[in-house]
């Protein structure tokens, strides 16, 4: 029932009016109020957070450097070409056997190794070279020769005497009786094989490095972007040319979806990333096919395979291998629920599982390219029977072994999984990625943990991540108060409105880190069922100090931060008890789905008053504050429980225009439900003081018709000060007529959207529209969540 008077009827021209003014210039505006919510909470989790980022930066410092430890130093090349070149001549004596038992105890061998380094080396390389030997010897436990007690007496009359031969010139196996020296050509071609070897190795890892290179350049980026927009550090200073290109930036690529309007919903089962997520993944696809084809170093006469092709596929194969391990830490990381990257480049948890996905992609794909060029090695270059032999070797098999489990990640992280049947996704998702990760050590574990520096990052973030979800559950949950003796646990009032379809989860905590404000979130747990594992995410909606039991000292060593008798049935929160000690109430309000909420709402049922006290464990906060008090006016747009995004800011609002810590004037609320009863709820509790606001106004909808609504609808409407209108809202209009406004009266207006995927796509368009039509003086923040 829109009515003339409505202010979205008067938005409706408003698109077509937008499109008919010309702007003035954009106006420089110095917001420079400070952060309000400043508490010791978020100072510690910043400096827990720039100490992981920090010490991230050392792991990864470290790993490159053990990386790069690998690598051959050049000094080390000649003497190195020499020794390798032995190895395809025999000497009489010790040391056959081993593949390092010749260069480490043979006299003969070592002779003529010192003879053509002193033909070909300088004296430097010679000693660095016979160093490198000798701890390669130890590493083998093998005992090296005294090489300089062996050479004292060689002259250099000696080595010129000695006899020189060529490549193949002396057949292996036929047993040598006295030293001899490499002709320049056997020399350089062994040394051309190493050099070439070298070579990839060092592009091997180089390429992997640069990935990280990429993916920090981006991180940097967005942090550095994230640090200069903070209301506190833009300026009237910021020069026309920063803001142009920032306006540039946001109009063409951090609002638009890659194409089309899709970007919450997916589309036919994919999500459309924005376009600034898609060139950020593009340009990393393109990287990485770049890394992998670039940079082979094919030459005549190698030593080890003389067909080039055989070359370039066995240096394929290795550089895909070594790639799709260095993508390993990077998914890992973005996948992480404490993950120090969102925190520090404000970017979503959607927009890193975006890149996680398909950093994976890549990383799987590679594996992949890995696996089937060596199998292809094997079978054509060295027969069906070398084959047969080698694939029974049980490092070779992990690595097949990792391989498949990889591909089956990706496939098993379909979509329709995901949305189907999230909880069998995920454990999928974390069995596979253990056998993943314990496959891949095992696979490299023959090449002395060399490539270990790629898998114990993960291992390390994995634990983290883990570590620091156990410390907030026990945080949140459990608080001992020694002066006291009472450890006291969180205590939860679930309750199910039939009418509305809507469960209120009030639950009352005494957590020093359950610090409630607006932008939160809460993973709940319910340990006492069967899927106690389960943890699902949802939105601080509202919170209250409440008093609790606290003068009872010793009464109990364990007991709820609040009893049922606390909880007022009919107001449906917790009342404040005679006995006094602050704790606080926080209010989810959860949409019954087809898991672990429908199992809540039942047991809801079950109790004659649809209320029960279900054992409900907190693990957060998460989730990003944003600063909408620093805009003049301010568009909360919601959908169904979307509103519990919308509530604290309101909330929030009203807080500070007492202190008259805010810069926001008007607030307008744009709230469709399904039912106008859960309307009426809301606005009955958390919000009764907000309709006669002067700074509010509200528009609200319902979709669907029930009949407690219909009953008392005057009654209702009349608390609200506004009528409940029935239909879904234009979306588009209400953007166009915010947009219009502040623009016309030189205001910065923001755009608030939780709800259904549809609704905040919608949203999303209507922002890109009226920007691209000129209007720059808005902000869109979406809290909506999409796969
Ligand atoms: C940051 C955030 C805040 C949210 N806040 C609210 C809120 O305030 N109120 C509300 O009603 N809903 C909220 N949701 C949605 C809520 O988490 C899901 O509806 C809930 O997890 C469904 O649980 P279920 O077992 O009944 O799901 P199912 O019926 O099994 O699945 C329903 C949908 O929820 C998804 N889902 C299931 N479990 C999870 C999970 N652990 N993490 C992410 N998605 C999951 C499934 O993929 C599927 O799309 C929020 C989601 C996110 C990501
Ligand atoms: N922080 C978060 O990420 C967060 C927090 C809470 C909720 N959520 C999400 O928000 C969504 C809301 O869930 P819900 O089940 O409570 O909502 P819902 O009941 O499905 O939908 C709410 C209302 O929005 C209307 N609507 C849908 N698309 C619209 C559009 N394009 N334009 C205008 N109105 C539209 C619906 O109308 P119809 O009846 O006509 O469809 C309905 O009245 C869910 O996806 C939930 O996961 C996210």
């Amino acid at each position: 029932m829109l009515t003339s008077s409505s202010p979205l009827l008067e938005g409706q021209n408003a698109s077509n009016q937008l499109s008919q003014r010309s702007f003035a210039a954009p106006r420089n505006k110095s917001y420079s109020l400070s952060r309000t919510n400043w508490s010791w909470t978020s100072v510690a989790s910043t400096i827990i957070n720039t100490t992981t980022i920090l010490a991230l930066l050392y792991g990864v410092g470290i790993c490159v450097s053990t990386i790069k430890g690998t690598l051959m130093p050049s000094n080390e090349y000649c003497l190195h070409s020499v020794s390798v070149s032995y190895n395809y001549i025999t000497f009489a004596g010790d040391g056959y056997g081993t593949y390092n038992g010749p260069k480490c105890l043979n006299p003969l061998r070592t002779i003529s190794t010192y003879a053509s380094g002193k033909t070909f080396c300088t004296e430097k390389e010679i000693q660095v070279g016979f160093d490198k030997i000798r701890k390669e010897c130890n590493n083998e436990d093998l005992e090296f020769l005294d090489w300089q007690e062996l050479v004292a007496n060689v002259t250099e009359g000696d080595i010129a005497g000695m006899r020189v031969v060529e490549f193949d010139e002396l057949p292996t196996g036929m047993n040598i009786t006295e030293p001899v020296r490499l002709s320049r050509s056997f020399l350089d071609r062994v040394g051309n094989t190493l050099m070439a070897w070298e070579y990839e190795m060092n592009w091997h890892h180089q390429s992997g490095l640069a990935l990280y290179g990429f993916w920090g350049l981006i991180l940097g980026i967005a942090t550095l972007c994230n640090v200069l927009k903070t209301p506190s550090t833009s300026s009237e200073s910021t020069s026309q040319f920063t803001q142009s290109t920032w306006r540039w930036i946001q109009v063409n690529l951090i609002i638009p979806p890659a194409f089309g309007s899709h970007h919450q919903r997916l589309l036919f089962w994919c999500t459309v990333p924005t376009r600034m997520e898609t060139v950020v993944v593009a340009t990393f696809y393109l990287l990485t096919t770049y890394l992998s084809v670039s940079h082979y170093r094919l030459i005549f006469n190698n030593i080890y395979w003389d067909d080039k092709s055989q070359q370039l596929w066995r240096y394929v194969a290795d550089r895909t291998g070594i790639m799709a391990y260095a993508t390993l830490p990077l998914i890992w990381i973005f996948a992480g629920r404490n993950n120090v990257f969102m925190w520090a480049t404000g970017l979503s948890y959607q927009a890193f599982n975006i890149y996680h996905r398909h950093i994976a992609r890549a990383g799987t794909i590679l594996a992949i390219v890995h696996s089937v060029v060596y199998t292809y090695l094997f079978v054509e270059f060295e027969g069906w029977s070398m084959f047969a032999r080698e694939f029974t070797q049980l490092w070779l098999l992990l690595g097949v072994m990792a391989t498949i489990t990889m591909s089956l990640l990706l496939l098993f992280s379909v979509s329709w999984l995901r949305i189907k049947f999230y909880e069998i996704f995920l454990v999928l998702h974390i069995a596979l990625s253990v056998v993943t990760l314990v496959g891949c050590f095992l696979h490299t574990s023959i090449f002395n943990a060399r490539y270990d520096a790629y898998l114990w990052p993960i291992v390390v973030v994995w634990i983290l991540d883990r570590g620091l979800r156990l410390l907030r559950l026990i945080c949140c949950n459990l608080q001992v108060r020694f002066s006291k003796k009472v450890i006291s646990r969180t205590y939860t009032i679930a309750s199910y409105s039939k009418e509305s379809d809507v469960i209120r989860l009030d639950v009352r905590t005494d957590s020093f880190l359950a610090t409630p404000a607006a932008g939160q979130f809460y993973y709940l747990y319910q340990p006492t069922t069967w899927q106690g594992y389960e943890n699902h995410p949802f939105t601080l909606g509202a919170w209250s100090s409440s008093s609790i039991g606290s003068d009872e000292a010793g009464s109990s060593l364990l007991r709820s931060t609040g009893t049922h008798d606390d909880f007022d049935e009919e107001d449906g929160a917790f009342s404040a008890s005679k006995r006094q000690s602050h704790g606080q109430s926080l209010t989810f309000w959860i949409r019954p789905y087809d898991g672990w909420t429908k199992r809540l709402r039942d047991s809801c049922l079950a109790s004659p008053t649809h209320n029960t006290s279900p054992t409900i464990l907190l693990e957060g906060p998460y989730g990003h504050h944003c600063p909408i008090a620093t805009f003049d006016s301010v568009l909360l747009i919601a959908g169904g429980t979307g509103i519990a995004s919308a509530v604290p800011y309101i909330l929030e609002h009203i807080a500070l225009s007492r202190s008259e810590k805010t810069a926001t004037t008007q607030m307008h609320l744009l709230w469709t439900a399904r039912q106008a009863s859960f309307i009426h709820q809301v606005f009955a509790r958390e919000l009764r003081d907000v309709p006669h606001r002067d700074d509010f106004s509200t528009d609200l909808f319902f979709t669907r018709q029930d009949d407690s609504h219909k009953d008392d609808e005057e009654e209702h409407d009349v608390a609200l000060r506004t009528e409940i209108q029935q239909g879904r809202p234009d979306i588009a209009a209400a953007i166009s007529k915010a947009a219009m406004k502040a623009e016309m009266m030189g205001q910065r207006v923001a755009v608030l959207v939780c709800g259904p995927p549809a609704m905040a796509d919608e949203a999303r368009i209507a922002v890109h529209g009226v920007m691209k039509m000129g209007c720059f003086e808005i902000e869109y923040f979406e809290e909506s969540f999409g796969w």
